[in-house]
Order: structure tokens, then sequence, then C-alpha cells
């Protein structure tokens, strides 16, 4: 994935049909995820930078690390959901040899990785989001961010990203975040995150 992106910002379209996650994800969710919350933040952050030739010789990484609270809020909203909808997929795929390899240093196991990616999920108050990121010497790290906050993409290669604000599993699960961390586990693209790495 090529967040080289710079002004003026453009939705990118899921790569997979809106109803291709059913029942994991509802059509009607990924609808007002994608089309009103993610395509919101273009919107908002084009019209907060019109004016800024400064901000608009910034990529987007570095816009969504910048210090400006909207600024970062609104491009944080599309580096986090880009990377959320293609870490998602309906073809769902075991991770390689290769990645459970990686698993297995950082955390001792997939399945003990997978319960603290969980449990970070769960442990979140408010909004935010759950990564899976590596670091500068290929060891896999589990991250939280507030709000729309990206991690430190100076220190970290994030492989993906699980998005923990209501509105990503509202409409499907209510309050009943743990069904939908299940759910979302069931469809990640372990073919993406390996992608992503820097090490596999
Ligand atoms: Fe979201």
């Amino acid at each position: 994935m090529n967040f080289d992106k710079y002004y003026p910002f453009k939705a990118v379209p899921l790569s997979y049909d809106i109803k291709a996650l059913c029942p994991d994800i509802s059509e009607y969710t990924l609808y007002f995820h994608h089309d009103k919350h993610y395509c919101g933040y273009v919107d908002k952050l084009n019209s907060l930078i019109e004016h800024s030739p400064l901000m608009q010789n910034i990529p987007l990484e570095g816009l969504a690390m910048t210090e400006d609270k909207d600024i970062r809020t609104n491009a944080g909203g599309i580096y986090n959901h880009e990377l959320y909808f293609a870490s998602l997929t309906p073809q769902y795929r075991e991770p390689s040899a290769a990645m459970l390899g990686k698993m297995n240093a950082s955390f001792g196991s997939a399945e003990e990785m997978m319960k603290k990616i969980s449990g970070a999920a769960m442990g979140i108050t408010g909004s935010g989001w759950v990564w899976l990121a590596e670091d500068r010497k290929g060891r896999l790290d589990i991250l939280v961010t507030k709000d729309q906050d990206t991690i430190d993409l100076d220190k970290y290669t994030p492989l993906l990203n699980i998005d923990v604000w209501e509105h990503a599993y509202y409409l499907d699960r209510q309050n009943r975040r743990a069904e939908y961390i299940k759910s979302v586990m069931n469809i990640i693209n372990w073919v993406g995150a390996e992608n992503r790495s820097n090490f596999t």
C-alpha cells in the first residue's frame, strides 16, 4: 500500500464488494463506514488545507503525525481507515509459515498474539485503534492509539489495524465489541499484512 500521498486526497474505493464481508461485517456497516465516515475525513482534510501550500507539501503520513489536532485527526482518519479496509478480506488465508515464525518469536505463539490483540481492543476506553506493527528490527508489537491518532510511523511499519470506534460495529453488534473483534479475526488479510512487512 502506498501512503506517499499528497493534497488533494482522493478516497480509495473498497477492493472488495460491499457485501463481501458478510456476515462478519454487514453491507450496511461497511457502506456507512467507508462512504460516510472515511470519505468524510478525505473531504474535511482537503478543505482544511486548501489554502495552505505548506501543508499541501507534506505527505499524508506526515499530516497524520502533525501537532495540529484538526489536521492530525482528519489525516489519521484517512490513513487509519485505508489500512483498516485493506486489513480485511473476504478471501481469508491463514498466516504463512514465515509470518507464524515472526509471531512465535515476538509473542510465543500466534494464539498468544491474537489473545493480546483482542485484549488490547477490549481495553480501549472510548474510541481508538489496535495495531499490529513491526519495529525496525523486524519484531512485532501490538499498539493502541486513541481517537484517530496513528502510531509513530518513524519507528514502526504498520502491518494491520482494527478500528475500535463504535461506528465500526454498532449497527451490526450494538455494544457487543467482543463479537465484533471475533468477527474481524475471521477476515484478517494476513497476506496483505505480510506484504507490508520489511522482513519477510
Ligand atoms: Fe472507523
